[in-house]
């Protein structure tokens, strides 16, 4: 679905699949649950799931003739770090908007994990009062101008890098790639769990896995609190993905499920329920996940394995988008583990 277009590679090759046995078996036994390592995918700071996208897009950043990558986020912000690394690795400058997305108070939030890597890449990382929104924000349309301004020649990347015309691809070819180990496995899987905020990830999930029609096996888990919009903008970039690779077949609103529900308190702090979803992957796999994508979604899917959501018998695979540099800045949360 994806040969006509350009790629740069960020990532090491196919991620792997595991088998996340004792976290099964603690649930009951009922269902297979495995992860797809996303978080594994890449040596570059630390990897996870905005490289995939980034493949995809950095040729036209390239081919634009820029100097600069100019992006957004939140002050923990997964996606910020990985173009700060992107930016390191192809010789170009980076600018990075770090907006007051968490309404969390920890002594070092602003100095540790994501943001702590993006300044040792060399990023300018400029942080800002602006509250959560996935939208296009005007703090970065003005750092946009500015490098202009000092004659640089800025590339935009929005926020997850998912607006971006070519952001859904790199999730069009998670669904390949997962079509391909279900051969060498010899089984398929009849669920797909993933943690949703800016939308292209799942956006590109759904019009991957709709060329075999299983689009609606993709059952996204909203981590953004702002479900609506969130669900909107997966679709929108759906239906636009869909007419870039020549799909064939329409999105329609019923192909995107997104679960509410487990986003609360709010966008990035973790609830007591969230916490119990980190400490039982940490103690039963030795897996990491963050309070703030990845611990929302786990706390997602044990919940519906607990209330029977998936048939017994059901094969699911969590995707582990990666955001592990995060759990930095909540060591005051889990001081005692
Ligand atoms: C670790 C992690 N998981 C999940 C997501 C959600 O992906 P998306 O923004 O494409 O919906 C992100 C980014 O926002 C992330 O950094």
């Amino acid at each position: 679905m994806l040969k006509k277009f350009e790629r740069y590679p960020l990532t090491f090759g196919p991620t792997p699949i595991e088998k996340l046995d004792r976290l099964g078996k603690h649930l009951g036994g009922k269902v297979e649950i495995y992860a797809k390592r996303e978080d594994c995918n890449s040596g570059l700071a630390l990897g996870g799931n905005k490289l995939r996208k980034l493949e995809y897009i950095i040729p036209a950043a390239i081919a634009s003739k820029a100097d600069t990558l100019v992006s957004i986020g939140g002050v923990q912000s997964n996606h910020t770090r990985m173009v700060a690394a992107v930016a390191a690795k192809i010789g170009m400058k980076c600018v990075l908007v770090q907006e007051s997305w968490v309404p969390h108070e920890d002594a070092v939030y602003d100095r540790v994990g994501n943001i702590l890597l993006s300044r040792i890449m060399g990023a300018e990382v400029r942080l800002v009062d602006e509250g959560f929104d996935i939208g296009i924000r005007g703090s970065w349309e003005a750092a946009l101008d500015e490098v202009k301004s000092r004659g640089g020649r800025p590339y935009a990347i929005p926020a997850g890098a998912s607006v971006h015309t070519l952001g859904g691809l790199g999730y069009v070819g998670f669904a390949e790639e997962v079509r391909a180990q279900e051969k060498q496995l010899g089984f398929a899987f009849d669920y797909i769990v993933v943690c949703t905020v800016t939308g292209s990830t799942q956006a590109g999930m759904v019009v991957g896995f709709a060329r075999d029609g299983r689009q609606r096996n993709v059952i996204g888990i909203d981590a953004s609190a702002t479900p609506a919009q969130a669900k909107a903008q997966v679709l929108k970039i759906a239906r636009h993905t869909a007419t870039l690779v020549e799909l064939g077949k329409e999105i329609d609103g019923d192909d995107v499920l997104l679960l509410e529900g487990y986003a609360y308190p709010s966008y990035g702090i973790p609830s007591e329920e969230t916490k119990e979803a980190i400490r039982l992957c940490a103690r039963l796999e030795g897996m990491i996940i963050d309070p703030v994508y990845e611990g929302k979604s786990m706390q997602g899917m044990v919940n519906l394995v607990q209330k029977g959501f998936f048939p017994e018998g059901s094969k699911v695979l969590y995707a582990h988008l990666g955001g592990g540099p995060a759990i930095n800045g909540y060591s005051y949360t889990f001081r005692n583990g």
